[in-house]
């Protein structure tokens, strides 16, 4: 059992990927095969997370057809200009070891120089023209980045990758991308920004949230799965990760219960408007000139 979403381009998308955002390369790769066998069908990485080649490395192992399992990745800030972003296309299937990308997205807008972001959605829609993606998108945009993309390309892209969990719902940015037919896809989609170290010392970890476990509880499930539902009820794409087997496979087991419309509004109340991870609009220099190594 799974859920799909038809992206605006008519490519069909398993609405839960598996996540590999901080997901140590040694434990990448097993990570992915054990998502594979458990079911998830499709696989979120990025240049930036460094760990492409072993995405393409647990895919092979797994022994599932490249043509059922869904790859996003997302190209880099560094990478960003028209040429620039063709050669990044090469990096990532060289990493990967595949020839065709399901989706590539932007990483996040570079505010410093937007131009260069333009100039790498239009390699992107080269890139979908010439069949080497199947989609593409962006991550990490507000409102008024896409209107500016949106004014400057040709190709609405298929999916916003953004901070989505039930403390940070964005609902202003889930309104443009409707607007749009972009779909939301959200990344740490549990929350896990709310508990990574490294990213700010007075965070509650949603997990704990005791409205969301009372909901988990009621349908004899974990918080964690109870957002994954809410992320799919609400029509979104989400992407959890774990590099522990257990939990890869608890995050995958959430297709067997509903919540009900009251449960999904009570989710969504404990939004605090208050971001976890990086503000898009602020140039990050050191982040941003991070070199992606060839394949
Ligand atoms: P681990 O890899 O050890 O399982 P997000 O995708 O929202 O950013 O969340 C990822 C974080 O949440 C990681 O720290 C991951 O750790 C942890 N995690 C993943 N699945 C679960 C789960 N079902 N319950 C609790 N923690 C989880």
């Amino acid at each position: 059992m799974t859920i799909t979403v038809a992206l605006n381009d008519g490519v069909v998308m398993p609405a839960l990927g598996f996540g590999v955002f901080q997901s140590p390369p040694e434990e990448t790769a097993s990570a992915v095969e054990t998502a594979l066998r458990t079911g998830y069908r499709h696989i979120d990485t990025a240049a930036a997370y460094g760990n492409e080649r072993q995405v393409g490395e647990g895919l092979r192992r797994s022994g599932i057809p490249r043509s059922e399992v869904f790859l996003e990745t997302k190209v880099w800030v560094s990478d960003y200009g028209y040429d620039e972003t063709l050669h990044a296309f090469e990096k990532a299937t060289g990493k990967l070891g595949v020839e065709q990308l399901d989706l590539l997205i932007l990483h996040q807008p570079a505010p410093d120089r937007f131009e260069q972001t333009i100039a790498a959605y239009k390699a992107l829609e080269v890139l979908l023209a010439d069949g080497r993606v199947r989609a593409i998108g962006v991550s990490n945009f507000m409102p008024h980045h896409l209107e500016r993309l949106l004014d400057e390309t040709d190709v609405v892209p298929a999916v916003n990758q953004v901070e989505l969990h039930p403390y940070f719902t964005q609902p202003e940015v889930q309104r443009a991308d409707a607007a749009h037919g972009i779909l939301t896809q959200a990344w740490s989609p549990i929350g896990g920004i709310t508990f990574y170290p490294g990213f700010g010392d007075e965070r509650r970890s949603v997990l704990d949230d005791p409205t969301l476990q009372a909901i988990a509880r009621a349908h004899g499930k974990t918080a964690a799965q109870a957002m994954l539902r809410w992320h799919l009820q609400e029509g979104r794409s989400a992407i959890p990760k774990s590099t522990n087997p257990a939990r890869i496979a608890e995050n995958f087991d959430v297709f067997d219960f509903e919540l009900s419309a009251e449960e999904l509004a009570r989710i969504n109340a404990l939004d605090t408007g208050v971001r976890n991870g990086p503000d898009p609009d602020l140039p990050r220099i050191e982040a941003f000139a991070r070199v992606i190594p060839e394949a």
